[in-house]
């Protein structure tokens, strides 16, 4: 029987060296010392020793149970000691490495754009509304003095979902809902998505962005429409800026004027940037029609206003010498990269 422990005890030492892991270890622990473990079954044979052999060979079982606990407590330590160090090689950090670069970007120059204009109407006072690029027929048109046989919605095709519900051509509607819902005086611009259904080119998008304006109180005349205007574009284009108003037509404007600047390329003397004109348009406008303001609820015989509209691309193209639309959606960072 003594030889017997003196087997385990080796076997015991052996395993516990090459032990790789602390649920080997384990596993070890209960195969030696466990109810049915090695030691104890030799324990339990004890019963068939003389008197004088019982306490020496206890005495070496207890010893050799210890002497494995205490293997099995030493090994664990070391298994964790090489867990950490293989841990802390894999994780570590070499400090002196370059580093990996994150490159910034920044704003879009349709957004750069869109938020230099809003800040020149906010400083004169206009408050910034939002209106819904799904809009009802009557808005965008019908109440705009636009009525279904009218030809201006030849030019304004877009894309429906059902008879009464489209995709908005223009932020025009927005002038309705602002005036259906507030009473004068009303200060307003409105920058948002339209949408019309036209083929991709270069001037062309089925999808663009205009800002309208829309002021009305009382006693406001064509005199503010203008100087509104002409403040404006001295603060977009510079303070030399020249502005000139063309009579037009809007069916919910009258009168209406187009409003062109002097092309600040060539000083109106004709260019490729202006086409030879010498001035470039930049956006529609004039006084709200009274059976707009009547179809609000607003009374045209107390009050008047001024609306107008421009397109975002278009005053951005011009004022870059950006001659192609489609540039802007296209997310090529070698061109959205020199703004
Ligand atoms: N909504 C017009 C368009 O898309 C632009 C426009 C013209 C807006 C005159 C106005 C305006 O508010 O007064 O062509």
């Amino acid at each position: 029987m003594k030889q017997e422990l003196e087997a385990i005890r080796e076997k015991a030492m052996r395993e516990l060296e090459e032990a790789k892991g602390q649920q080997v270890l384990e596993s070890l622990r209960i195969q030696y010392l466990g109810k049915k473990g090695e030691l104890t079954s030799i324990l339990k044979q004890m019963g068939s020793l003389s008197a004088e052999e019982r306490p020496k060979i206890g005495q070496l079982a207890n010893e050799i149970r210890a002497f494995i606990e205490q293997d099995l407590v030493k090994r664990a330590a070391e298994l964790k000691e090489e867990e950490t160090a293989r841990r802390l090689e894999k994780e570590k950090i070499d400090v002196t490495m370059p580093g990996t670069r994150h490159e910034l970007g920044h704003k879009h120059p349709l957004s750069i754009e869109l938020d230099a204009i809003k800040e020149i109407f906010v400083g004169m006072g206009f408050e910034i509304v939002e209106g819904p690029e799904v809009e009802y027929d009557y808005y965008n048109f019908e109440a705009l003095n636009i009525p279904k046989d009218h030809p201006a919605r030849d030019t304004q095709d877009t894309f429906y979902i059902n008879d009464n519900i489209l995709l908005r051509t223009q932020t025009s509607p927005v002038q309705v809902r602002v005036m259906e819902k507030q009473k004068p005086p009303i200060r307003i611009i409105s920058p948002g998505r339209v949408y019309r259904s036209d083929a991709v080119d270069a001037t062309h998008s089925p999808l663009f962005h205009q800002i309208e304006g829309l002021v009305v109180d009382k006693g406001i005349t064509f005199a503010d429409l203008k100087g509104t205007l002409e403040t404006f574009v001295k603060r977009m284009y510079g303070e030399d800026s020249v502005v000139r108003f063309r009579p037009h037509h809007f069916p919910f404007t009258e009168p209406s004027a187009e409003v062109d600047v002097q092309c600040f390329n060539c000083h109106g003397e004709g260019c490729r940037l202006c086409k030879g004109e010498g001035w470039i348009e930049i956006l529609g406008c004039g006084m709200v029609h009274p059976k707009v303001l009547s179809n609000c609820g607003i009374d045209p015989e107390v009050y008047s206003g001024f609306a107008l509209g421009m397109g975002l691309e278009r005053v951005v193209m011009r004022k870059y010498s950006i001659d192609d639309m489609r540039l802007f959606y296209e997310n090529d960072v070698r061109f959205l990269r020199q703004f």
